[in-house]
């Protein structure tokens, strides 16, 4: 299968694809820090969307749009206008991945404000479901691709024990770029479960 990895400089996802056989290349503005630059499109993703991919699963930045960040979209009450304008942007960038001219696609984000009005999630999938002992909930948009399966349940979900003792599940401490990466374990099941999806659907069609 094409596939392209779009906002993606860690090339977790990407790797996982080539793993399987896939002819996948990460697309993002900034050089990779995976280690396969000759698997990367240095570039900004919308120029790429028509180059004849099969499947894309994007990871568009959420800085402005997230519920995370609603603290900071009004401080001391009154809206900050320069945010609001940049999470609109950000809204517009999200729409055309999601209604890119790709048959497979998957656009991954955070819970966003509810003052952006974001169209309703496939799905609500965790780290600790494809075994990482972390809740970080993350939404996914789907086109034509089924919702991606649990692989690996963590039932203990702690990252640290602090000097009090108390347990953090959370990304506490964490850099941005560190909470941004795609976990290994959902990179790995997007691989498994939609590297196939095409083979799967042609069959069922000679069933
Ligand atoms: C939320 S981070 C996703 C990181 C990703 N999960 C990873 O593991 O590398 C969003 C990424 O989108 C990239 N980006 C922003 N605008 C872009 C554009 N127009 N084209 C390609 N990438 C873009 C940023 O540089 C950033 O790496």
């Amino acid at each position: 299968m094409k596939v392209l990895i779009a906002c993606e400089e860690s090339q977790e996802v990407c790797k996982a694809f080539r793993e399987l056989g896939h002819e996948a290349f990460s697309c993002d503005i900034l050089p990779c820090s995976g280690g396969h630059p000759e698997w990367h499109i240095q570039d900004d993703v919308l120029k790429h969307l028509n180059d004849g991919w099969d499947l894309m699963i994007a990871h568009p930045p959420c800085t402005f749009l997230s519920k995370a960040g609603t603290r900071w979209l009004y401080p001391k009450g009154k809206l900050n206008q320069d945010r609001y304008e940049k999470a609109i942007k950000g809204k517009e960038f999200f729409m055309k991945l999601f209604n890119a001219n790709i048959k497979f696609i998957a656009v991954e984000n955070p819970i966003s404000n509810k003052i952006f009005d974001m169209p309703k999630e496939s799905q609500r999938i965790q780290p600790y479901e494809f075994g990482h002992p972390i809740k970080k909930t993350t939404l996914l948009w789907l086109r034509n691709l089924p919702k991606l399966k649990a692989t690996n349940i963590i039932k203990e979900r702690i990252i640290y024990i602090d000097k009090k003792g108390i347990k953090h599940t959370g990304l506490n401490g964490w850099s941005a770029k560190r909470k941004s990466k795609t976990f290994s374990g959902i990179a790995k099941a997007m691989a498994k479960q939609w590297g196939n999806i095409e083979i799967k659907s042609n069959e069922e069609k000679k069933e």
